[in-house]
């Protein structure tokens, strides 16, 4: 039987690498965006196209328990695999710090991947095999080079991994945490600062031992193979993707 990956955040940049190799190894992937147009293109994209879903949704938005239950009871789909690609950084994030933005930057980062994993957690108990959880954090999380609310929250997000991941382990739930340093991509922050300030983007590339920023394809296999791997012992983990850092 295919297994299936719920991605969010998947029809941008590094969400739709995962999304792309996952569906190589082929997974069925439930793609989440907010734009339906992008969604469709991303989903011609994927290997096997006609086998994938597309939940079309804010994650942002207040009802987003009974959103996901309409879809998954709707196409009676559990995911094997959730991957938590939502994430980043709100406009104001700085110091002194606006505990507006702080709260926005906690909702995005940390609160709506505990609404998703609340909602599938109950329906994971009792199955006989593993069903991962996989949160993307940040480098930035353990060196806090990066706005503060941003890496306040991913670091609030590792513990959270670690905390769940006592809690569940006995229930076969494996959940980890990724921590890329930078990524470039088309849509990325740093493509805008290579343009307007290539000064400093030139300063952190050569902080980096690759003296490069990766890419989502060089990151992405690492991510595959926690989800292709029978094994519990990668749960609680923090996986640094940092090159080196
Ligand atoms: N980029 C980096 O340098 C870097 C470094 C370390 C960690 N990370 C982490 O990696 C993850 C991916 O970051 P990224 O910067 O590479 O992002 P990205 O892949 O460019 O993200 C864009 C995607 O997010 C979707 N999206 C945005 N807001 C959404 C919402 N409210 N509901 C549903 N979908 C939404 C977009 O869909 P629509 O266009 O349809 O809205 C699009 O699919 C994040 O967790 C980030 O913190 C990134």
């Amino acid at each position: 039987m295919k297994k299936i990956a719920f991605v969010t955040a998947s029809s941008g940049a590094f969400g739709f690498a995962i999304a792309l190799d996952l569906s190589k190894k082929d997974y069925i992937i439930v793609l989440n965006g907010r734009d339906r147009v992008k969604l469709e293109k991303a989903k011609e994209r994927l290997c096997n196209k006609e086998l994938h879903y597309i939940f079309c949704f804010d994650l942002t938005k207040e009802n987003l328990q009974s959103e996901l239950d309409s879809f998954f009871t709707l196409h009676n789909l559990l995911p094997n695999v959730i991957i938590h690609s939502l994430g980043g950084k709100i406009s104001g994030d700085e110091h002194p710090i606006n505990l507006d933005v702080l709260s926005q930057t906690m909702h995005l980062n940390l609160n709506i991947s505990i609404v998703i994993n609340n909602y599938f957690i109950e329906k994971f108990k009792d199955l006989q095999e593993i069903r991962k959880i996989i949160h993307i954090s940040s480098s930035a999380s353990t060196t806090g080079n990066a706005s503060p609310c941003y890496v306040m929250s991913k670091a609030a997000l590792n513990v959270y991994v670690k905390n769940m991941a006592r809690r569940y382990a006995l229930e076969k739930i494996m959940i980890c945490a990724i921590l890329p340093n930078i990524i470039m991509h088309e849509t990325s922050d740093w493509k805008d600062k290579e343009l307007n300030n290539p000064e400093y983007f030139n300063k952190r590339v050569q902080e980096t031992p690759l003296k490069e920023f990766s890419r989502p394809q060089q990151l992405v296999p690492y991510i595959s193979a926690v989800c292709e791997i029978d094994s519990m012992y990668a749960t609680g983990s923090l996986i640094n993707l940092q090159g080196g850092v």
